[in-house]
């Protein structure tokens, strides 16, 4: 099968491969650069937990082909928890108890990273909608609505 060169800049680092044109940016992820935090679950874009941030905005990684992220920055949650807000975020959801299992928690803090971003003071109502492509079997979300809200008060009042 023909396969195409990408290139794309994965957590600041610049990556070339070569791709099918089937594969996805999930796949691509995972199991060619081990970026295992990024967490597999449906793979029909129904629960989120494979976000990434592409070119600036929240996506399901299993619904963006590999070759989509050619010439794109792509980051994981390697990549934010870097970033001031992702660490914020991580220590929110612990201190809240917004974790269980945990496997939800990559892409909720992605999600939430990149809505907190453009949204720094948000409601309630908007965090709950923010976060609505991301489902979580353990935490019952009020947990999680905490969390981000917790962080959002804290990055508001330092600005
Ligand atoms: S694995 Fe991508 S949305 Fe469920
Ligand atoms: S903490 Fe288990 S799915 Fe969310």
């Amino acid at each position: 099968m023909a396969t195409y060169r990408v290139r794309l800049v994965v957590n600041g680092e610049t990556v070339r491969a070569n791709v099918e044109p089937q594969e996805t940016l999930l796949r691509f992820l995972r199991n060619r650069l081990g970026l295992t935090e990024v967490k597999s679950g449906c793979e029909q874009g129904d629960c989120g937990t494979c976000a990434v941030i592409l070119e600036g905005k929240a996506v399901n990684s299993c619904l963006t082909l590999a070759v989509q992220a050619d010439g794109k920055q792509v980051l994981t949650l390697k990549g934010i928890e870097k970033q001031e807000i992702g660490k914020l975020l991580q220590e929110s959801f612990v201190a809240h108890g917004a974790v269980q299992c945990g496997f939800c928690t990559p892409g909720m803090i992605v999600s939430a990273a990149n809505f907190l971003e453009k949204y720094p003071n948000p409601s309630r109502n908007e965090i709950r909608k923010a976060i609505s492509g991301n489902l979580c079997r353990c935490t019952g979300y009020k947990k999680i609505v905490d969390a981000i809200a917790d962080v959002a008060s804290r990055v508001s009042k330092n600005q």
